[in-house]
């Protein structure tokens, strides 16, 4: 068993579709591992999504995330890592697959309803960014 690191990002949260997506979660056959409800700081956001600080979209990337509460999600399932990143879709909504996430509830790239790590290395990354080892139960 695997565990991956998910956002149920404030676009989302805003719109009223944790429930739904959490719905999503279980019925797919992910176990929640960890899950926390948490306003990022400017900083926060910055410090999570630092590997992307040389992109154009660096600032409006990190301004959303740090725009309102969203979900912090510990996963766990056979190849979550890839199992999470099929159930969200294509990053563009416009691009993502019919039933998947991103395309039934994401607006836009930047509004994109979630977020899944996209290997083991940012998987660990991203789940000790959020998460201690107590909270993983
Ligand atoms: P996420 O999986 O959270 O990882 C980085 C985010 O940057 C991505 O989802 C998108 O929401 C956002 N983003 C904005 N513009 C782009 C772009 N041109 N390419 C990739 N990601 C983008």
């Amino acid at each position: 068993m695997a565990l991956t690191f998910a956002i149920i990002k404030p676009d989302a949260v805003e719109a009223r579709l944790t429930g739904r997506i959490l719905a999503r979660i279980e019925q797919e056959g992910f176990t929640v591992r960890g899950m926390r409800l948490q306003h990022l700081t400017k900083r926060e956001a910055e410090g999570f999504y630092a590997v992307h600080s040389a992109r154009p979209f660096f600032g409006s990337l990190t301004d959303f995330m740090s725009s309102g509460p969203c979900v912090l999600l510990a996963l766990e399932a056979e190849g979550a890592i890839a199992k999470w990143r099929t159930l969200m879709g294509a990053t563009d909504p416009a691009k993502a697959e019919a039933g998947t996430l991103r395309k039934e509830f994401g607006q836009s790239i930047d509004k994109n309803a979630t977020h899944g790590s996209d290997a083991p290395e940012t998987a660990a990354f991203e789940l000790g960014y959020f998460f201690r080892g107590l909270e993983l139960l």
